[in-house]
């Protein structure tokens, strides 16, 4: 089988390396799936810059989601047939032409979905409606302000909280994704790099008013968006991509930790507001039900045609560095895919 193995931390272009490797026989409760395609996620380029601190030591293979047809069934594996077209999770592996999962990480999908719909449909639905339906509780009618808006977390935020009739605040980055973001619905898209966020949410009216916050940003993000909570609000931490501006950095680093802030108890009971982290290998981890919960709600979602994953860009596999690039030059929209 093939594999992109990350040999070095740094540049795109001299990260990954091609290699033949045995394909892997399936064990107990194990699937072998042949590729069609895998998804990238903003970890991924955070793993290759050398600051993503769940990559496991190099040379390794990372990667998280696959589509393609089911090759083998190790034993004990039920629900599952040969040539049958599934999503599948990995814990890293996920950049090759065959993997092996686990039989509760893998779902059967239509033929019709494409595979930056259906990769999309994996890390970044699920941790989007792990964050609405699990980590709060939210209503119609309430107020949700969500970071990297246009990107692939984002783009399932806005929808998943439309469907529940929240008005979205969503900030990027550029003029374009503005645009993308009102055709998705955005009662109030704000590109943060020409006004401060928390001001102009304030000059709108609305700060304090906000029943929930979605940040994978990290720094004073955070301070600031506690800032627009109503009381019962929570803001949902998910990333600190911060930390790829202060890579290499320690005066830049040290800032975007601090910047977090350091926070009480007291002052999260006296105001009736919580911050709440995500972590979506720890809920695979030690949460597994949850986690089936999820996949099962975002397939059915799409299956109902409720969730349209944007697929920014699919790109052929020998392109894969000029894919990183693409999602670190944060210019990307929706998903990003690599087709073998
Ligand atoms: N905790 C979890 O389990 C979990 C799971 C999945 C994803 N995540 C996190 O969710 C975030 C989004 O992931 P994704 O895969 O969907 O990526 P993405 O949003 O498609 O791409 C990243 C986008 O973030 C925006 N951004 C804002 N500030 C940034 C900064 N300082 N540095 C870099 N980018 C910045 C950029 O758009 P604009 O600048 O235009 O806003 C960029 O296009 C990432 O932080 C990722 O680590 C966490």
């Amino acid at each position: 089988m093939k594999a992109y193995t990350l040999v070095k931390n740094g540049k795109a272009e001299e990260a990954f390396k091609l290699e033949e490797k045995p394909t892997p026989t399936p064990g107990a409760g194990e699937v072998l799936i042949e590729s069609e395609g895998f998804g990238l996620n903003f970890a991924d380029v955070m793993a290759r810059l050398g600051i993503y601190k769940e990559c496991p030591p190099l040379p390794t293979v990372i990667g998280y989601e696959n589509v393609g047809k089911v090759k083998a069934l190790g034993e004990g594996v039920t629900g599952l047939e040969i040539g049958q077209r599934v999503l599948a999770f990995t814990r890293f592996g996920g950049y090759a032409d065959h993997i092996i999962t686990p039989d509760i990480a893998v779902t059967p999908i239509p033929e019709s979905l494409s595979i930056g719909e259906a990769t999309a449909l994996a890390t970044q639905y699920m941790t989007a409606y792990y964050a609405v339906e699990e980590c709060l509780s939210l209503f119609e009618g309430d107020q949700a302000l969500v970071h990297a808006a246009a990107g692939g977390v984002g783009t399932a935020l806005i929808q998943i909280l439309k469907h529940k009739g929240v008005t979205v605040f969503g900030t990027a980055g550029s003029e374009e994704k503005l645009g993308y973001l009102r055709s998705l619905g955005v009662d109030y898209p704000i590109n943060y790099r020409q006004v401060d966020y928390l001001e102009e949410i304030t000059k709108l009216g609305f700060q304090g008013k906000l029943d929930a916050t979605f940040n994978p940003i990290g720094g004073d993000y955070v301070k600031k968006d506690f800032a627009l909570l109503n009381s019962g609000g929570g803001v949902v931490i998910f990333g600190a991509s911060k930390m790829t501006e202060a890579r290499g950095n320690i005066f830049k680093m040290l800032k975007m930790v601090f910047g977090f802030g350091f926070w009480s108890p007291i002052k999260l009971v006296t105001s009736s507001r919580s911050l709440i982290g995500l972590n979506m290998l720890k809920i695979a981890d030690n949460k597994p039900k949850a986690f089936q919960r999820a996949l099962k709600g975002v397939v059915e979602m799409s299956n109902k045609a409720i969730l349209k994953p944007t697929v920014g860009k699919e790109f052929d596999h020998t392109q894969l560095a000029e894919a990183h690039a693409f999602l670190e030059s944060r210019q990307s929209i929706g998903k990003i895919a690599i087709k073998w």
